[in-house]
């Protein structure tokens, strides 16, 4: 299970699918133990995360760790962390549609490999690619909705937290129901 992770990482790494691979600084593949039975799926790096390789390690990051740590979650111990496209958009732009689509094969593989029994979408962008096209966060945050045997439930991205503060009690409270949910349906207590 390791080996094929870190195969397709090594793979992942030469992409050339789309053009972000010219102007990125390292590839950021995902975090997180690879046998999560949850996996959180971001929108794209950003500048820190373009630099460090790793998801979520600026402002909005750390907000999500304290969000994580309040129902026990934590990146490495007990979840995965990825993103929609594994490349930086210039500017911090919104990936393209054709870009997802370049790169979401990765996540396909990754989510194969790791075999979550919930997914949660951060965002807009994740959402309306993995839950529905006209999903409407603001509106259907928090809900869960079975697909090919996983469990989706899309919630707000910590940048639009850091944005509009006064999403936090939602978003806490989306977080409390992933708590149930797990402890519904997952084999691990965390
Ligand atoms: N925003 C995202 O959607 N993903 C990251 O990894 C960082 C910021």
């Amino acid at each position: 299970m390791a080996d094929r992770y870190e195969q397709l990482k090594a793979e992942c790494e030469k992409c050339e699918k789309c053009g972000l691979c010219k102007t990125r600084t390292n590839l950021v593949f995902g975090v997180g133990v690879t046998d999560a039975e949850v996996m959180f799926v971001g929108e794209g790096p950003g500048e820190n995360e373009d630099l460090q390789g790793e998801p979520f390690v600026g402002r909005g990051g750390q907000l999500l760790d304290k969000f994580l740590a309040a129902v026990d979650l934590d990146r490495k111990k007990n979840i995965y962390i990825a993103n929609m496209v594994k490349c930086r958009p210039p500017q911090n732009r919104d990936p393209k549609p054709e870009e997802q689509e370049a790169c979401i094969g990765w996540l396909r593989e990754q989510t194969r490999i790791i075999k979550p029994k919930i997914i949660v979408c951060l965002g807009r962008i994740s959402a309306q690619k993995l839950i529905s096209a006209d999903f409407r966060v603001t509106q259907q945050h928090g809900q869960f909705i079975e697909k090919g045997g996983i469990l989706f439930m899309g919630t707000f991205h910590p940048a639009a937290l850091l944005r509009d503060p006064n999403r936090k009690p939602d978003a806490l409270e989306d977080f409390l129901a992933l708590r149930d949910k797990i402890n519904e349906i997952c084999d691990h207590t965390y």
